[in-house]
């Protein structure tokens, strides 16, 4: 990948209760070509700047079935795009990760789910991809695919944590509205 493509202009990131974050996002088609490897570029500087280690299409706006995400604990980026990715293999074991979202800034919770994962996906050259995943990268492919159908990392925990999970982060930004007239 092109270091310049992290160079590209940032978009605002919506935050909850945005209706997009909650709605199904349409698969990628050929038709869409160079507006997705642009879109892919922005939401990577986007992800970079905000900082976070992934960021699905919804997140800026656009209900289209794409992913970034970059989880290497090194200086040099090693970003990833996702174009269509599809989880098509679970472990049985599950794991139990603090997970955070762009989209609920300042809020983070114990979320447990299968520990390894196999992703298959295309390239933004279109060619097909295919990782198996344990560890970080794991929690956060399916947190980022979670996205494209809609659901947050607050879906997966129980009524009362997400409620008050929610509460507070809606406190927060009120209180960050006002601290800003
Ligand atoms: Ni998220």
């Amino acid at each position: 990948m092109n270091t310049a493509m992290t160079d590209a202009p940032i978009l605002p990131i919506l935050f909850h209760p945005a209706p997009i974050l909650r709605a199904k996002a349409r698969p990628v088609a050929e038709a869409d070509g160079a507006r997705v490897t642009e879109l892919a570029a922005r939401m990577l500087s986007t992800m970079y700047k905000a900082p976070g280690i992934g960021l699905a299409a919804p997140q800026v706006g656009e209900g289209l079935r794409l992913v970034v995400l970059d989880v290497a604990k090194e200086e040099t980026p090693a970003p990833m795009v996702l174009v269509n990715p599809e989880i098509v293999a679970a472990s049985t074991e599950r794991a139990i990760r603090e997970e955070g979202c762009l989209s609920l800034p300042g809020q983070y919770a114990d979320v447990e789910r299968p520990a390894r994962v196999k992703v298959r996906y295309r390239a933004l050259d279109g060619s097909r991809q295919e990782v198996e995943a344990d560890d970080l990268l794991a929690t956060c492919l399916q947190h980022e695919i979670d996205h494209l159908d809609g659901v947050m990392f607050t879906d997966h925990l129980s009524p009362l944590k997400r409620n008050m999970l929610i509460k507070k982060f809606l406190k927060e930004q009120k209180l960050k509205s006002r601290e800003a007239m």
